[in-house]
């Protein structure tokens, strides 16, 4: 199909394009090896490309030319081996435009296929350093490629089977193309000689392999899938937040890349698509410098959490599957549909919602003359939720929260907190399988969001959000004010000095951590709450040291004097204590924190090739400083005990400046979604994805949110 369309010269797409408005090109290239990163947008698409190559001295990888796109969260994988070396071994690269000087070019070939969208990608010369055999083509989903990139190697028969390859429509080409399952897309792959180099060979078989000499070819990547409106720089931020984008121009070209108007994406390549947890702690967080109004950042991202509401029970969706993947399950249920979905599985994403519409539409000027037609505006994505209002949706969520509550708030049993879904082994953000070390009941969940999401409600019922529940204006302050008092001690662990560093000791043996033990510094009583309830072999208590006290801090005003300072006091000593006693190293706060687990499957478990294992999480230190910075301001409003206690106040002033002072000395690593270490005197970050077949995201939606969390200062 793809050689009986000619590629009529492509389109660049030139600095402006009157036609369109505004239409720059923005480029990023983000080296992290042996990954390099090209990201590219104009007004007609945006692409992500990845470009794999092997390091002298790093891990093995799979040589691979990867190219993402947000659309439809498509994407395209190709991997190449050496045709003579050792698999693994061959080096490959992007060389610039002789012309240009880019590394990539926007291509945009007008409307074609059966569905008249405009096809369109990119173009780019790669140059492979020795002959080269491409093995294996995987076109569609990024869902797809993840499934076969991660480490299971899955490839799906009806996806492969339909991958074709033929000559290109320049003699010595070829292209490789898949016509989707929804019978209107398809992606195309496209090389050809550039300059002196072999004709690409197509090699028959029933694998699709294509050989190239040793030398550069031209490889343009093209979809013709309905393409997203994009929110520029300029339209992503408010207008008081426009100097951002000279001065930070990688994080805004990043944010843009990731925000369109119906929707905001989790990260990239990886996370290209909606995540509600990723997409509503962003909006938080960045709410002071993101557009509001219709159009903007804000409502385009709380309406795709209400639009994706199961409406029957009211659970926020957290995972949303559209484009080829939608169309693939549909087709394993023997349905003939390309309808996008949504997964549920987890439990912490519906509290946000209250609060995330709290602070927009009862705290903003712009929200609380746009609640009308906001909330009467009818859902149209999910087709079971076509022609229901937003407040009707949204209501759905709120008589959730409301329902399951209740019962811890008339009786405070382990059994009445909130727990992860039967047959889910996770559900809230550590949702790897050693997250949470199979705790079924989550600290972050019941500590902070429960009692945060309820208080939403209340403030919400009495601006009459909600239809029928004027109960609730009351009785949602009622339940929260319980969840808040009652749920701490139930995750507390205190451990004696002595105690705590025998097991320090051992763990560093367990863990063979070069770093020092620094038990020198565990001058009392150990304190910290754990990441879980009921963990696995019926351990009451998952004993992980852990940052999730950021929930609590940014989510919550606690009223009780007593906990509240004895809640502060342990979060500070923790990220003011040198890991492995407490959280603090060079590259950042540790997120899990084994060493008082006591036993060797806790130092496997949550290692440094751990996703929620001994690694930082931007997102994680943006909302600790958040957080602390909510609860210090109260010192300047509700004056909680804590600030009369010089002692206590100055020790919590301490860990937030030192956390801002971790932050500061990693900026390199800060818009990434997390990385690991290595030990050589001192810690030093290193990418997560030299540990692990989980590649990190180069750029991730939460991890952007520096640009607007800010170290305060005049704390005394
Ligand atoms: C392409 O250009 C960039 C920026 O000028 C330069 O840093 C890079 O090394 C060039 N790449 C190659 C392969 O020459
Ligand atoms: C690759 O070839 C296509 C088709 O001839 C052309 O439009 C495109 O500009 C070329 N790309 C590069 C980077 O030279
Ligand atoms: C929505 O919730 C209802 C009630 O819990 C459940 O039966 C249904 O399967 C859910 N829908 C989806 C798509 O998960
Ligand atoms: C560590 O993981 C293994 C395998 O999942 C599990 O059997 C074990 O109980 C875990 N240990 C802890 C302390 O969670
Ligand atoms: C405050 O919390 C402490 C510690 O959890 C508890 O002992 C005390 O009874 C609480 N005080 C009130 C007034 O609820």
């Amino acid at each position: 199909m793809a050689a009986r369309w000619p590629l009529i010269a492509a389109l660049m797409c030139s600095a402006t394009l009157a036609a369109d408005g505004d239409c720059s090109i923005s480029r990023l290239h983000l080296s992290e090896p042996p990954y390099e990163n090209y990201i590219l947008s104009d007004c007609h698409s945006s692409s992500h490309v990845i470009v794999t190559s092997p390091v002298s001295g790093g891990r093995e990888v799979d040589p691979r030319l990867l190219i993402a796109w947000p659309s439809g969260s498509s994407g395209i994988a190709a991997y190449f081996e050496p045709e003579n070396g050792v698999k693994g071994s061959l080096g490959l690269h992007l060389e610039n435009s002789s012309i240009s000087g880019n590394a990539l070019e926007p291509v945009n070939l007008g409307s074609t296929g059966p569905n008249n969208n405009p096809r369109v990608g990119v173009t780019g010369l790669i140059h492979f350093d020795s002959p080269a055999i491409l093995t294996l083509p995987i076109m569609g989903s990024t869902r797809t490629i993840r499934d076969y990139s991660e480490g299971g190697r899955i490839l799906q028969p009806e996806i492969q089977n339909a991958v074709a390859v033929v000559p290109g429509d320049i003699a010595g080409g070829a292209a490789i193309y898949r016509d989707w399952l929804d019978k209107q897309t398809t992606t195309w792959l496209t090389f050809a000689q550039a300059g002196d180099v072999d004709a690409v060979k197509i090699i028959p078989g029933d694998k699709y392999t294509l050989r190239f000499g040793k030398g550069t070819y031209n490889f343009t990547a093209t979809f013709n899938y309905p393409q997203m409106g994009q929110l520029s720089p300029q339209q992503v931020l408010n207008s008081a937040s426009q100097d951002l984008i000279s001065q930070n121009p990688d994080q805004t070209t990043s944010l843009s890349f990731l925000s369109y108007k119906n929707k905001i994406l989790a990260g990239t390549w990886r996370f290209l698509t909606y995540f509600g947890r990723d997409s509503m702690i962003s909006v938080l967080l960045m709410r002071s410098i993101l557009s509001e109004g219709e159009g903007g950042a804000i409502e385009g991202a709380i309406a795709a959490v209400i639009e994706r509401i199961n409406k029957t029970d009211g659970t926020v969706c957290h995972e949303e599957v559209i484009g080829d993947y939608a169309a693939w399950l549909n087709h394993q249920k023997g349905i003939d549909s390309t309808a996008p979905s949504c997964d549920y599985k987890m439990v912490d994403t519906d509290y946000f919602l209250p609060i995330v519409m709290q602070d927009y539409f009862l705290d903003t000027d712009a929200g609380e003359s746009r609640v009308s037609d906001f909330l009467n505006t009818k859902a149209s994505f999910l087709q079971e939720n076509a022609g229901t209002s937003y407040r009707q949706l949204a209501q759905a969520t709120a008589e959730k929260i409301m329902k399951t509550s209740a019962p811890f708030a008339s009786s405070q049993t382990v059994e009445n907190l909130i727990h992860l879904n039967n047959g889910e082994s996770v559900g809230e953000w550590r949702d790897s399988s050693n997250g949470l070390g199979g705790g079924r009941t989550p600290y972050d969940v019941n500590t902070a969001l429960v009692p945060a999401g309820l208080r939403a409600i209340g403030r919400l019922a009495r601006a009459d959000f909600f239809e029928g529940r004027d109960d609730w204006k009351t009785l949602a302050d009622e339940y929260a004010q319980v969840w808040e008092d009652k749920t701490l001690d139930f995750f507390k662990v205190t451990i004696p000095a002595n105690e705590a560093r025998d097991l320090v000791n051992q763990y560093v043996k367990q863990a063979g951590l070069a770093a020092p033990s620094s038990t020198e510094k565990i001058t009392g009583d150990i304190v910290f709450h754990g990441l879980a309830l009921n963990g696995d072999n019926n351990q009451p208590i998952v004993r992980v040291m852990n940052t999730d006290d950021c929930f609590r801090l940014y989510f919550l005003d606690p009223t009780n004097q007593t906990q509240l300072s004895a809640f502060l006091d342990q979060v500070a000593n923790n990220i003011l204590a040198p890991f492995p006693v407490g959280l603090s190293t060079e590259v950042g706060l540790f997120v899990a924190n084994p060493a008082y687990g006591g036993s060797q499957s806790y130092a496997d478990n949550w290692s440094n090739n751990q996703y929620h294992g001994t690694v930082v999480w931007s997102w994680q230190l943006a909302m600790m400083a958040a957080g602390l910075e909510r609860q210090l301001d109260r010192c300047g409003r509700d004056k909680p005990d804590f600030c009369n206690d010089d002692t206590l106040r100055k020790k919590v002033i301490s860990a937030y400046n030192h956390l801002w002072d971790l932050i500061d000395a990693n900026r390199a690593e800060l818009s990434g979604e997390v990385w690991s270490w290595k030990y050589d005197n001192g810690f030093q970050a290193v990418p997560f994805s030299a540990y692990s077949d989980t590649e990190s995201d180069i750029r991730q939606l939460w991890s952007l949110t520096f640009l607007a969390v800010k170290r305060k200062t005049g704390y005394t």
